[in-house]
């Protein structure tokens, strides 16, 4: 059996395997390219992902000295705007040369820190467990999801198409309609004792009583959402919520932002080109929180709060929660697209053995799902204040969602019914679908 810290670092070197993959996928000329305005240009998290592991573990937990001061601040933090436009101020990047040396330099220093670090064991809860380099660990694959939706957006003259990305799947299952799901208890949360790591959002462990509630069996595909456009959804104010209006209006959104429209018809980005959308018609559209509301609100409906889509998907007869929709089994292949097996998304349906006790679909895998939900602390919240505050907290603004589940491109260590994520309501490049739920009683 495989000891746990030695387990560790074979997970740092896989994350850093897949960031390097990632990161290969783009052209030498590449590096300064924004292709999303509110991010930063490419060269920020090549420098990134090491700054933020050294801060962590080095900085962070053992309190030592640094060697590149300058690199560690430049590139300490990711910025989440939640306005519509982010304008760096001029940053004289450094070369990407200078920044490989610099990534190379903080890998050779964290695998030789494994030993130090447990030594603080017994002191230190982020020594505990391996805790802080979970940390690392886990910052790292949520970046390569979120590299991926900058380079599904990066011009084609910037990239090129590995040779091993798998062929799109074909065609999904009928849309099956909405299903009943019981109320009930649902445990939100984790215990922090039991977990073997987790963010600090995802604590404490809390029941939370849900009403029962009608819930889509399958999320809405593209072809669902076409008819949504097409009967003027973009232009009805009364299905828009007025800050979504306004941003809509000054943005210019009129359809989905992985859509297009060519002299042929409507084409769906993937992350190298695109395909015409009557054959992605059964991949689940992914769009803004503030589209998939306007969405609902035409259908009558609304979408799931993150209790109800807790209930939906954990939920089972009897009252105990599962670990996963389909069960306790670890997520393999048959239960949903998820850990970059697919790299793109595949149709709605395609996965019948991971759906919940209730006959749910695709409710973890395929992208993430869309809640109602605020993302808000749980009661008893408390940040990992010495090395990471704002991992949680800098979001408690009421200006970001809930989402919930995975996508294609979610890495298997992040599958866990704990997982929170968040976006604001106007980010159109995120890999999340969602499905519409009806009340018996209005909440
Ligand atoms: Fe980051």
């Amino acid at each position: 059996m495989t000891a746990p810290r030695d387990d560790l670092r074979v997970r740092l070197e896989s994350a850093w395997d897949r960031s390097d993959l990632i990161l290969g996928l783009l052209e030498a000329d590449a590096w300064l390219q924004r292709p999303i305005a509110l991010r930063q240009p490419w060269i920020f998290y090549l420098g990134h992902l090491p700054a933020f592991a050294w801060n962590q573990v080095w900085r962070g937990v053992l309190g030592r000295p640094a060697f590149n001061a300058a690199f560690d601040r430049l590139f300490e933090r990711g910025i989440d705007p939640v306005g519509d436009v982010y304008a760096p101020a001029g940053v004289a990047w450094p070369s990407p040369a200078e920044v490989l040396a610099y990534r190379d330099r903080v890998r050779d220093a964290l695998r030789r820190s494994f030993d130090d670090v447990r030594a603080l064991e017994g002191t230190d809860p982020l020594a505990e467990r391996g805790r802080i380099f979970q940390v690392a660990i886990e910052h790292e694959l949520m970046h390569h999801e979120t590299l991926l939706y900058m380079l599904q957006q990066l011009d084609d003259r910037y990239k090129r198409a590995p040779s091993w990305l798998p062929p799109f799947a074909a065609r999904g299952a009928a849309a099956a309609g909405a299903v009943a799901v019981p109320g009930g208890r649902v445990t939100l949360g984790a215990s922090f004792e039991e977990l073997p790591f987790g963010w600090d959002n995802e604590f404490p462990e809390h029941e939370v009583e849900v009403a029962p509630f009608a819930m889509d069996a399958t999320p809405v595909r593209n072809a669902e959402y076409l008819e949504f456009l097409t009967a003027g959804g973009y232009d009805r104010r009364e299905w828009w919520p007025e800050a979504a209006w306004a941003w809509k209006a000054r943005a210019g959104v009129r359809h989905p932002a992985f859509w297009a429209r060519n002299g042929r018809g409507w084409t769906c980005r993937t992350l190298f080109g695109a395909l015409p959308l009557e054959e992605a018609g059964d991949w689940p559209a992914y769009v803004s929180w503030a589209e998939a509301r306007a969405y609902a609100s035409w259908k009558g409906l609304d979408l799931p709060t993150e209790a109800e889509f807790h209930r939906a998907a954990f939920g089972a007869p009897g009252g105990t929660a599962r670990s996963h929709p389909w069960g306790e089994e670890p997520a393999g292949p048959e239960h949903g697209s998820l850990d970059f097996r697919d790299w793109a998304p595949t149709p709605v349906g395609s996965h019948p053995a991971g759906a919940s006790a209730w006959g749910v679909h695709e409710l973890v895998g395929n992208g993430w799902e869309w809640t109602s939900s605020v993302f808000e602390p749980f009661p008893g919240f408390r940040a990992y204040a010495r090395t990471y505050p704002g991992y949680s907290a800098d979001f408690f603004d009421g200006k970001h969602y809930v989402m919930a589940g995975a996508s294609w491109a979610t890495d298997g260590a992040l599958v866990r019914r704990s997982f929170r994520n968040w976006f604001q309501p106007h980010y159109p490049y995120v890999f999340a679908k969602f499905r519409c739920v009806a009340r018996e009683t209005p909440r």
